[in-house]
């Protein structure tokens, strides 16, 4: 299975700090925000990832995660021209992702739960979709699904005025090989973007999509707001500090996921002593 990080965007609702710098490039605490989704994807036991950037942005992001093989996986780049929506990634990926299955990440999702890890495992290589949805007070923000009384999902809506439910669809899709002729054949929203909604919604009607309730206590947060990128950051700092354990971190995920041995990764906790990080490697160790 093949992983996308969609790392593009205007990061308008960030503005002015997004007018300088890519959203995914700010950091959530100790680290930057792509290293979440990264170690999602790399939890999910997947090593060859395409990372989406827009034009002006790429050198920066292959500055900082290069080719990959220093967390033993292979990273390439591509350009998304104009910000015109999450499934596009599919269309520009086409190529890279062949006749494999695909997960596509969101650049500023953090995910972080044990119940939520071991079940990433279990996504790989699905027959149709795989997506999760979680309870939030505030839905209208996101891609909405309601559920039938047995628990079946009924329909999805992109930021609905009026939603049908709390549960929001979060950013990490888990998809067969249709998924590229899929994109190819949905048409843009009002909004003029290719939506991941449609995506979802055509594997819905198929009856080929399956939605995952994440458990309570997992926690997916994203980063869209200022407040919400303080609380992700303030969150992250908390856990940290209080159980040792790190967050997010793509060489921990490295590691657990047999990527990388012992010897390498105490090679990347020496590169990275004097700001902290590095202890939190070893810690694992
Ligand atoms: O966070 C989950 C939500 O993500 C889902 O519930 C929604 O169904 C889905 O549409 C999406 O909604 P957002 O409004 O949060 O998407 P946003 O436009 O903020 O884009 C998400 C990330 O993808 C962000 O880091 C920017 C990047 N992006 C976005 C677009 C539209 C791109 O790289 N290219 C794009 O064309």
């Amino acid at each position: 299975m093949k992983g996308i990080i969609l790392a593009g965007g205007t990061g308008t609702r960030l503005y002015p700090i997004t007018q300088g710098i890519s959203k995914q490039l700010m950091p959530i605490y100790d680290k930057p925000m792509i290293y979440y989704p990264l170690s999602t994807l790399i939890q999910a036991g997947i090593s060859d990832i395409l990372v989406i950037t827009t034009p002006e942005d790429q050198g920066a992001f292959q500055r900082l995660l290069g080719d990959g093989s220093q967390f033993g996986i292979r990273l390439t780049y591509a350009v998304q021209q104009r910000p015109e929506g999450l499934a596009q990634a599919f269309i520009i990926g086409a190529d890279f992702i062949g006749d494999s299955s695909v997960a596509l990440a969101l650049g500023d999702n953090i995910f972080h739960g044990s119940q939520f890890s071991a079940s990433l495992s279990q996504c790989r290589d699905p027959q149709g979709g795989i997506v999760f949805a979680y309870e939030v007070s505030d839905p209208s923000r996101y891609g909405v699904v309601a559920f039938d009384e047995s628990g079946q999902a009924l329909s999805i809506v992109e930021k609905p005025q009026h939603p049908q439910s709390n549960f929001a669809v979060v950013g990490l899709y888990f998809y067969d090989n249709s998924v590229i002729d899929i994109a190819h054949t949905i048409t843009p929203s009002t909004r003029g973007e290719l939506e991941i909604t449609s995506v979802n919604e055509a594997y819905l009607r198929q009856g080929k999509l399956q939605v995952q309730k994440l458990a309570r206590g997992d926690v997916w947060l994203d980063t869209g707001t200022f407040d919400s990128m303080s609380e992700a950051s303030s969150y992250v700092e908390v856990l940290q500090k209080r159980t040792g354990i790190i967050i997010g971190s793509p060489e921990a995920a490295a590691y657990q996921s047999g990527f990388i041995d012992a010897e390498q990764l105490q090679i990347l906790a020496a590169r990275l002593d004097k700001s902290g990080y590095g202890k939190l490697l070893r810690n694992i160790l």
